[in-house]
């Protein structure tokens, strides 16, 4: 290959062949005394042109973790009683996060603080977690986006059976435990687990990490969202994290605002009542939060008087959960779970009380209704289904057109 050719190449696969074929035209025209010296000038003349800014675009797509969090904020209208004296009931739309609830926050959080101190590493650590709710999704999800091997051990009953297959479905393993062995037989077992070598456990139960992710997000988001006024916040016990988070974040922008956390009426053990049976998914896993003040103390010595940053202890039953779940998805066109729709329940009791005139009351949706097409919410669709979609479909061409009519059934 000639000299020539060698350069031409060169030029070729730098992209700057043309630009220079012009500038070499462009000196022989000007017959420029020193010709290498004007060709470079014309060469960097062109590449500083080149850096000019880009014709407008879309903005710039983040990559998928960071569109968790920024979730709407948004006020309930028609499902609102006629007494209500609030001037807002605000709904922050956790179900807008890309793993489908507010558990996909402190999974990220917890993740990515494990990576900064240097706990974890992709590709080399399994994450284990005991999760008998969303966070074992967020935890499968980013897991599987940053590439760690997940454990997600959970109890074995019929209403894993969503978390169960998205879990897997994010690449996954699934423990299940024996659910008559209780909470502590739980947590030891996935304890012992996450001691393993090459293991980490998470621990949402007891990690700061999860109420941080909502003291330095979800806490912010709704104080700028609400414009800088909130006067009720209200949202169920899980872990305690969010309502621990957000709710001392809250009280740290206006010292008034009343932080009221619920658990479902069957199991107050907040208050000192003992555990009972409950459908309020992501509520009262059976034990009292470490987030929370009281965690020390004997079941007597608990009550319902305010503690710590809880003003003040509401509880929802399991029917009304179901009622309000349906309510609020027919009312607003609001597909939400039922711990959400207990929760709006009580939001809404609390915009009707005098003291909430004119006042801005706050309440969480953690989790989209789909997820839950175990729960007993479910239950008369899923009957109606089994009857409309019958597993043998009609295949004599001569049958009627229409085979089913919702309305019509429910007239029959
Ligand atoms: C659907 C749902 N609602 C409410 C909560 C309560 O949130 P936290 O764990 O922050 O107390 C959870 C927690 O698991 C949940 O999954």
């Amino acid at each position: 290959m000639s000299v020539a050719q060698d350069a031409h190449a060169y030029f070729h696969s730098q992209g700057v062949h043309e630009a220079l074929a012009e500038a070499v035209k462009q000196v022989v025209l000007e017959n420029a005394p020193d010709a290498l010296a004007r060709i470079a000038e014309l060469l960097a003349a062109r590449s500083a042109s080149a850096v000019a800014p880009a014709p407008a675009r879309p903005p710039a797509l983040c990559t998928y973790l960071e569109t968790v969090g920024n979730t709407p904020l948004v006020a309930l209208r028609k499902c609102l009683p006629d007494g209500v004296r609030a001037a807002r009931v605000l709904a922050k739309l956790e179900m807008s996060n890309p793993g489908g609830s507010l558990k996909d926050r402190i999974a990220l959080h917890m993740i990515e603080q494990a990576e900064k101190e240097g706990l974890i590493t992709p590709g080399v650590t399994t994450l284990v977690d005991f999760t008998s709710g969303n966070t074992g999704i967020g935890e499968a999800m980013v897991a599987a986006a940053k590439g760690y091997k997940c454990v997600i051990v959970m109890p074995q009953v019929p209403a894993m059976f969503e978390r169960y297959i998205i879990c897997r479905q994010f690449g996954a393993d699934v423990h299940l435990l024996n659910p008559a062995a209780g909470g502590d037989a739980f947590i030891a077992y996935v304890e012992e687990l996450g001691a393993k070598p090459g293991n980490f456990y998470l621990g949402q139960m007891s990690n700061r990490h999860n109420p941080e992710a909502h003291v330095l997000h979800t806490g912010p988001e709704i104080w700028a969202q609400a414009g800088g006024q909130v006067d009720f916040f209200v949202h169920g016990i899980g872990t305690g994290g969010c309502i621990a988070g957000v709710g001392s974040f809250l009280k740290s922008q206006n010292p008034q605002c009343k932080v009221v956390a619920l658990e479902p009426s069957e199991a107050r053990m907040h208050t000192g009542a003992p555990m009972g049976k409950h459908g309020i998914v992501g509520w009262m896993p059976g034990f009292h939060s470490k987030f929370l003040e009281g965690v020390d103390l004997p079941a007597a010595e608990l009550s319902d008087a305010p503690r710590g940053v809880v003003d003040e202890w509401g509880h929802v039953s399991t029917p009304e959960c179901v009622a309000w779940a349906t309510k609020v998805c027919r009312d607003e066109g609001m597909m939400v779970g039922p711990s959400a729709g207990a929760a709006i329940k009580y939001a809404c009791d609390v915009a009707c009380r005098p003291e909430a005139a004119g006042k801005t009351v706050v309440v969480i949706v953690p989790s989209h209704g789909i997820r839950y097409v175990q729960h007993p919410l479910w239950g008369p669709m899923k009957e109606e289904a089994a009857h409309a979609l019958p597993a043998t479909p009609v295949a004599d061409k001569g049958a009627p057109i229409l085979q089913w009519d919702s309305a019509a059934q429910q007239h029959d």
